[in-house]
């Protein structure tokens, strides 16, 4: 009896975890939606594996690969990274009626031959909370736009050919006060070291994770100063500016990180 009693728990448990993944059946608009996205869309249909079975005719859009719903089934979550999408998605502007999406990532790691600025209507996905374009095919100043998802916690824009003046880094994460994760690896940034710095440590409390590899320090073959204080920087320290660089950081600095 005890037996049974446990299994039944355990089976409720089980259902109960699946419930928060599984989603409701998807809403007729949200799947034209999604189908007008797809058909507007360039991608390689011999890379891509979730994109190339959405299929029309299926009728839940929510069980497609790469997309996740809420219960009352609107879109959440679009997953297609690794899609092949090329030409950027400014032609696809019914993502952008995908109000409840709160993640969407377009990583891809390929070569693009047309790269495009990411599109100004993203400040539509107002629901953002995690948006990954890293290696997708953008290129350009980072839309001011952008600094209008103010739910984003986690935003991944590394890789691609981006840079950061008009708006520079202070403008942009400005009003992005919920950001734990920001990777900006290979962005041009044109604020200089002690400006970045007082701009992410006065907007940004929740921040964990700062990725900007590729962009400063190890290129800095003369570097002989280096102040981080003040920056509240913790982790492993990157051993390359040890070696390219002239500068011979004391034991007491080092002790700080390491
Ligand atoms: C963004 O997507 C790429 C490709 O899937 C992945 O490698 C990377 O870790 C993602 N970034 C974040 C912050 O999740
Ligand atoms: C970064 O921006 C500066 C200033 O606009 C420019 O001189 C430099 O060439 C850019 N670097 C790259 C790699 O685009």
């Amino acid at each position: 009896m005890k037996i049974l009693l446990l299994l039944q728990v355990s089976f409720i448990t089980i259902l109960v975890v699946f419930s928060n993944f599984t989603s409701g059946q998807c809403l007729e608009d949200q799947k034209a939606l999604l189908i007008k996205f797809k058909n507007d869309l360039t991608f390689d249909s011999s890379v891509s594996t979730k994109l190339v079975m959405w299929d029309e005719n299926s009728i839940d859009c929510c069980q497609w690969s790469g997309v996740s719903c809420d219960e009352e089934g609107h879109v959440l979550a679009l997953e297609l990274d690794d899609e092949a999408i090329s030409g950027g998605i400014e032609k696809s502007s019914s993502l952008f009626h995908l109000r409840y999406l709160e993640k969407l990532n377009l990583a891809y790691y390929g070569l693009y031959l047309y790269p495009v600025p990411i599109p100004r209507e993203i400040y539509k996905l107002a629901n953002l909370m995690y948006l990954n374009l890293s290696h997708a095919s953008f290129n350009g100043q980072i839309p001011m736009e952008l600094s209008r998802l103010i739910k984003l916690e986690i935003l991944d824009l590394s890789g691609g050919e981006l840079k950061l003046e008009r708006p520079d880094l202070k403008t942009l994460v400005g009003n992005l006060a919920n950001l734990r994760e920001l990777y900006l690896d290979r962005v041009n940034i044109s604020l200089k070291g002690s400006e970045w710095c007082s701009a992410l440590s006065s907007s940004l409390p929740q921040l964990r994770v700062l990725s900007m590899r590729d962009y400063f320090l190890a290129d800095f073959t003369k570097l002989t100063i280096l102040s981080v204080r003040l920056c509240y920087l913790f982790g492993p320290f990157p051993s390359k500016i040890f070696q390219d660089s002239k500068w011979q950081p004391t034991s007491d600095i080092l002790s700080r990180f390491l």
